[in-house]
């Protein structure tokens, strides 16, 4: 997962190195590592680092693939109770840290990894900040009984579609995006919960962020 090129680049670049600068991220740690062009930024800097007896859980294939590709140790995540630190990036971060998770789909093995977490760090550029969320909120559902759990989320939510072309979540699941209004996000957060056949959305509740970090294009960060 080489860290991609665009106009946002020195900004992600910022936020990524100031979070793996942390000095409280240390030797011995359990770093869970989020998914996208930002923490792809994120990777090498860790990397960089050095730290001895570091281990880190993805949220991705492609997270994993290319931290081992640095020399990162990458576990499974299924034996291990909790993280030291899990760093991210989002499509939206709200000033009450409300944020919109998931445009590539990760956002369940996201939200299980930064709940398992001592710190979420959050790692964004200036585009990233909203007054308030709106669509498109990512989902993910089974495969099992599809077209019925998108009926229950049409009808008890609002529009919703199937993400085209994309490719399943890193467990199989099935990708969407929910169109509707976004008055109140945990509201919306819980009827989605309530769900059956949603394995995950990309709402994530301010309770769980530890940090924002926002990289601006000439290159400084500010903390939310
Ligand atoms: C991955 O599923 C997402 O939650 C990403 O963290 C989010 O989409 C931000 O991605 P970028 O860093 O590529 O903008």
């Amino acid at each position: 997962m080489a860290a991609p090129h665009s106009a946002n680049d020195a900004g992600k670049r910022a936020a990524a190195e100031a979070a793996a600068a942390d000095p409280e991220i240390r030797d011995g740690m359990m770093v869970g590592l989020g998914t996208g062009t930002t923490v792809a930024f994120f990777l090498p800097a860790l990397a960089r680092r050095g730290l001895a007896g570091l281990t880190c859980v993805a949220t991705s294939p492609a997270t994993e693939a290319a931290a081992r590709a640095l020399g990162l140790t990458v576990t499974a995540f299924d034996e291990t109770e909790r993280l030291d630190v899990a760093v991210d990036g989002a499509d939206q971060v709200a000033p009450d840290r409300w944020l919109v998770k998931g445009g590539h789909g990760a956002h369940t093995r996201e939200k299980v990894v930064a709940a398992a977490a001592d710190r979420f760090v959050v790692i964004a550029t200036e585009d990233k900040l909203v007054e308030r969320l709106r669509a498109p909120v990512p989902l993910e559902l089974l495969r099992f009984g599809l077209a019925s759990t998108l009926r229950a989320i049409g009808e008890q939510l609002g529009p919703l579609r199937l993400r085209d072309g994309a490719p399943p979540s890193p467990d199989g699941n099935v990708i969407a995006d929910y169109l509707g209004d976004l008055p109140e996000p945990a509201a919306a957060a819980a009827a989605l919960d309530a769900i059956p056949g949603l394995v995950g959305h990309g709402l994530f509740a301010p309770a769980m962020v530890a940090e924002v970090l926002i990289g601006e294009s000439g290159g400084g960060v500010r903390r939310l």
